[in-house]
Formats: structure tokens, C-alpha cells, sequence
């Protein structure tokens, strides 16, 4: 064979080369086309074994000219090797859904707890009437939470029905009195005090009832203070609090740390005459209150001829419940955020 016959042959290689690398329909295919033409029977082969009937001065030119076939198809099958990786990459592509009209998603806005929300507007309510924050701590002594406020030894609130004791003669709280206590203690006459927090009991969770719920607790003590001051105060803070002149009435009651004692209701801050939440009676009650018990001014080192004082009690719960219309405590502990959201800041 003479070198311009090698050439022509060579050069029909390189185009059914080219013309079988474009039939692969992936690299795999590929790899296999690539064997006739490039593998050790191929076309190349075979012109390098015809190297030894090639008269030795004229070699170089033969190998040059299949070296030249050599680069020219792998140079064909680099290029067809891209173009398939490229396509496979835009099928990938080409498979995600991918709408571009779509709205981008919006930012997921936080808001504060509706029971955080209510205690904090309870406590500015009291910061305008000129109380100080107090607290204390949740797991309490008997002292704090029974003794000094003038629980008798045997009162069922002590049992341990009621109570979580924590061992150590150590109890949770089942109030937040035992901040009057603790004030009392610390601070000298005249106080005036808020104090919210969590407390705790024994109690089966249903609609109206949560072992674990939050009050805040106020408790004023100075000179000539009677239950006057104490109606006025609750009045004012009911409106401040719903935001409309609303009036209070006492109902006799009892507590052992006050005497007397009261519950407290508001007139309704939702309706003018009657409606669900008051039940039609245009009375609903939030809290319990009373006159300090000359008991307890003692108990803490106090002379009850000269200090005299009231206190109350507000479940944080009952008042977001009546202002939110929540009929299920177990709601607001759940954290759920189809509930939560329904409290936007
Ligand atoms: N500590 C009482 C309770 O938890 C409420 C209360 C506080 C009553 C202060 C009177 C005075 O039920």
C-alpha cells in the first residue's frame, strides 16, 4: 500500500468514525462505538502491523499519517464525549419542575404568646398605678406558701392532692402569695407590688383547669389603707386593661390570708347588655382579692395597728381566655402554631 492510499483509507475511517460516534446515545454506547475504530483490531491497528512490509525510509511518513488519523478521531470522539455529558446534565435539569411565575415564599413573621401578651399588659396597667415587679421562686418552703399566710395545718390546700411536693420539706408553689411573704420579709413598709409568674397543682388538665398556669399577684401595705382603695384600684385597673370605664362588685369569699375576703367581678368589657362570654349577666369574674389578714402582717415582724393592706390574685389564663374568647386553657401550651397564629403582634 502506498502512503496516499493509507491516507484516502484513513481518511474514510475518520468520516464512518465520525458519522458511528454521533449514532451514541450516551457515553456507554459511546465506549463501545469507539472500539472498531480506536481497539487493537481496529483500522489503526491493522495500518501499524503493515508497518513491517513499509520499505524503512518511507516509516516515518506512514506514522505520521496514522498517528494524524489517531489524533483526528480521538479528537472526534473527546468532542461527541462533551456533547453527550452536556445533554445529560440538561435532562437532569429538564426533569426538576421548576415554575418561575410562582411568588417567592414570604417571610414567617414571629409574635409574642397571647399569655405573655396579656401578663405584660397586666403589669404596664400596674406600673401606671405606681406598683413595683416583684418574684419569687417556684419551688417554695411551707412557710412562704402555707404557714405565713395563715393556712392552719390541716387546710386541704396542703394535702398533697393539691400540691407538688418536691421533697426537702420543699413544695412548687401553688400560689404567687408567697411573694407577699418574700416582699414583706425584705422590704420595709409602705410596698406596693405586681408579681407574675408561674404556679402549680395538682389538678387533672381539662378546658378550665392546667397543673401549671400563671398569676400575678398584687399586694399593697401602708397606712390607712382600707377596702375602698382596694375597689378603686381594681376599677381602674379593669379599665385601663380592656380600655373602657368598666365597674367592679365584691362577692363575699375566703382566703386565709385575707380578711375580709372577696372574688371580683368586672362588668363586662364585651358587651352593653349581656352576651356569651358574661353568660347575659354582664358580670364576669377575674380575680380573687381581700384585705391583708392582721395574721399575716405579723407573721412577717409588722405591727397590724399600724400597716394595714390589701392583696389580689389574677389568673393570667381566665383573663386572656375571656379576651381572646379561648374556651380551651390546653390551647395555649400547646404550642400550635394554627393557634398561635391567630395572635398576630
Ligand atoms: N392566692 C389566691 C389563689 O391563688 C388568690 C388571692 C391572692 C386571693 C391574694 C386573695 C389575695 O387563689
Amino acid at each position: 500500500m502506498n502512503l496516499s492510499d493509507l491516507q484516502s483509507s484513513l481518511a474514510l475511517v475518520i468520516q464512518n468514525a465520525s458519522s458511528a460516534f454521533e449514532t451514541a446515545r450516551n457515553e456507554a454506547e459511546l465506549n463501545q462505538i469507539k472500539g472498531a475504530f480506536v481497539g487493537k483490531t481496529g483500522p489503526l491497528a491493522d495500518a501499524m502491523k503493515g508497518m513491517g512490509q513499509v520499505p524503512p525510509a518511507e516509516r516515518a511518513a506512514f506514522g505520521q499519517v496514522v498517528n494524524d488519523a489517531r489524533q483526528q478521531i480521538d479528537a472526534l470522539l473527546e468532542g461527541q464525549r462533551e456533547r453527550l455529558r452536556f445533554a445529560a446534565r440538561q435532562a437532569r435539569l429538564d426533569a426538576v419542575r421548576r415554575d418561575l411565575s410562582l411568588p417567592p415564599r414570604g417571610p414567617i413573621v414571629g409574635a409574642q404568646h397571647p399569655l405573655s401578651r396579656v401578663e405584660d399588659d397586666m403589669l404596664r396597667v400596674f406600673e401606671e398605678l405606681g406598683y413595683a415587679a416583684a418574684g419569687g421562686p417556684q419551688v417554695e418552703t411551707d412557710f412562704h406558701n402555707f404557714e405565713a399566710l395563715n393556712f392552719p395545718p390541716d387546710h386541704p390546700a396542703r394535702d398533697m392532692q393539691d400540691t407538688f411536693m418536691v421533697g426537702g420539706g420543699r413544695l412548687l408553689r401553688t400560689h404567687t402569695s408567697p411573694v407577699q411573704i418574700r416582699t414583706l420579709l425584705a422590704y420595709k413598709p409602705p410596698v406596693r407590688i405586681a408579681a407574675p409568674g408561674p404556679v402549680y397543682r395538682c389538678d387533672t388538665p381539662d378546658m378550665t383547669h392546667s397543673p401549671n398556669f400563671r398569676q400575678v399577684e398584687g399586694l399593697v401595705i401602708d397606712r390607712n389603707v382600707t377596702m375602698v382603695h382596694l375597689k378603686g384600684t381594681l376599677r381602674e385597673f379593669a379599665s385601663r386593661l380592656f380600655g373602657r370605664e368598666l365597674n367592679v362588685r365584691f362577692r363575699p369569699s375566703f382566703f386565709p390570708f385575707t380578711e375580709p375576703s372577696v372574688e371580683v367581678d368586672v362588668e363586662c368589657p364585651f358587651c352593653t347588655t349581656g352576651c356569651r362570654t358574661c353568660k347575659g349577666s354582664r358580670w364576669i369574674e377575674i380575680l380573687g382579692a381581700g384585705m391583708v389578714d392582721p395574721a399575716v402582717i405579723e407573721a412577717v415582724g409588722l405591727n397590724p395597728d399600724e400597716w394595714q393592706g390589701f392583696a389580689f390574685g389574677i389568673g393570667v389564663e381566665r383573663v386572656a381566655m375571656l379576651r381572646y374568647g379561648v374556651d380551651d386553657i390546653r390551647l395555649f401550651y400547646e404550642n400550635d402554631v394554627r393557634f398561635l397564629a391567630q395572635f398576630p403582634a
